[in-house]
């Protein structure tokens, strides 16, 4: 019977559906593996471009950029410097490697704001100052576009963030940058790893003023049609493997281009228990990301892409 399945299936996954994410971090001089996200390491930025040839070796058509600054501040300044860690990383790959591998940047203040919060901080009321964050987040894009990012992708689920940014860009002449907006983002325990690797915990409080109540779907929908109209191109969902209805619900709806994130604490569950020997990576890799796929991305950010993308290609 096993010939007839490739036939009747109805999902396919392709190499061409990954984007791979990159930690560029300034603080180190080699690579360093992530404590909580085994296999999985920070780049120094000297050394990101040859991290890039080996992922468009693969075929892998795009990357995500995330920065970990020397320095970091209440105010997050080192998010938008000109020769801040995600600029130069963008000017060393796009004048080393494959023109045509896609460089996205994520565009968010919580890897270079000391508290860790996404925006601006009231320090007497703990609260996040939304519309002061936005001029931030737009004077960030720009310095990504003008160093030579390809999509800039805000992550801090402020509101109005996509038409501060959308409105920025255009102003300073880089009215062809899509934003892909992380529209519908949860407020998950799954990020924990990420905030080892970005090494950005929050010294108070936690994001769930700004990021979404795992117990709700239509506030999802009403979230990623804000962004729609505020001019977004891709819109995200993130998780992923909690979060397949949303991904179905948004697809459906919008009939956008939609990727999911399938983010790091996903990636750790599985080689943690692959480790163990309870699980088997590869099977439980492939079926999680075509899962993914079937529920509605076009397109998955893992830190399983080159794994998947060497399995693929195999
Ligand atoms: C920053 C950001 C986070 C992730 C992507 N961008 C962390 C967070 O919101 O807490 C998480 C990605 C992951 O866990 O892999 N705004």
């Amino acid at each position: 019977m096993d010939k007839f399945r490739p036939l009747v299936r109805q999902t396919e996954l392709e190499v061409n559906d990954l984007i791979c994410p990159i930690f560029v971090d300034e603080t180190i001089k080699e690579p360093v593996e992530i404590r909580s996200m085994p296999g999985y390491f920070n780049i120094p930025p000297d050394m990101v471009a040859d991290e890039v040839d080996c992922i468009s070796s693969l075929g892998i058509p795009a990357i995500i950029l995330f920065g970990v600054p020397h320095d970091k501040d209440e105010a997050g300044t080192h998010a938008y410097g000109d020769d801040d860690v995600i600029q130069e990383a963008v000017r060393s790959i796009k004048s080393k490697c494959d023109k045509d591998i896609i460089v996205i940047t994520d565009l968010c203040l919580c890897e270079y704001t000391s508290h860790g919060h996404c925006g601006m901080v009231d320090f007497g009321t703990h609260e996040i100052l939304n519309d002061p964050t936005l001029d931030i987040l737009g004077k960030t894009a720009v310095s990504h576009a003008r160093a030579g990012a390809d999509i800039v992708a805000p992550s801090g689920m402020m509101d109005g963030m996509v038409s501060a940014i959308r409105t920025a860009l255009d102003d300073n002449g880089f009215p062809n940058i899509p934003i892909m907006s992380y529209a519908a983002k949860y407020s998950s325990g799954f990020y924990g790893p990420f905030r080892d690797a970005a090494k950005s915990s929050f010294s108070f409080g936690d994001r769930a003023s700004y990021q979404m109540d795992p117990g709700n779907s239509d506030e999802a929908l009403r979230e990623v049609e804000l962004d729609i109209d505020e001019g977004a191109d891709i819109i995200m969902v993130k998780p992923a493997m909690p979060y397949l209805d949303i991904i179905y619900r948004v697809k459906k709806r919008f009939k956008m281009p939609t990727a999911a994130y399938q983010v790091s604490g996903e990636y750790s569950m599985i080689k943690a228990a692959a480790q163990n020997g309870w699980l088997d990576e590869k099977n439980v890799m492939y079926e999680s990301l075509i899962a993914i796929k079937r529920a509605g991305a076009d397109m998955i950010l893992t830190y399983f892409a080159k794994d998947m993308a060497k399995m693929l290609n195999e």
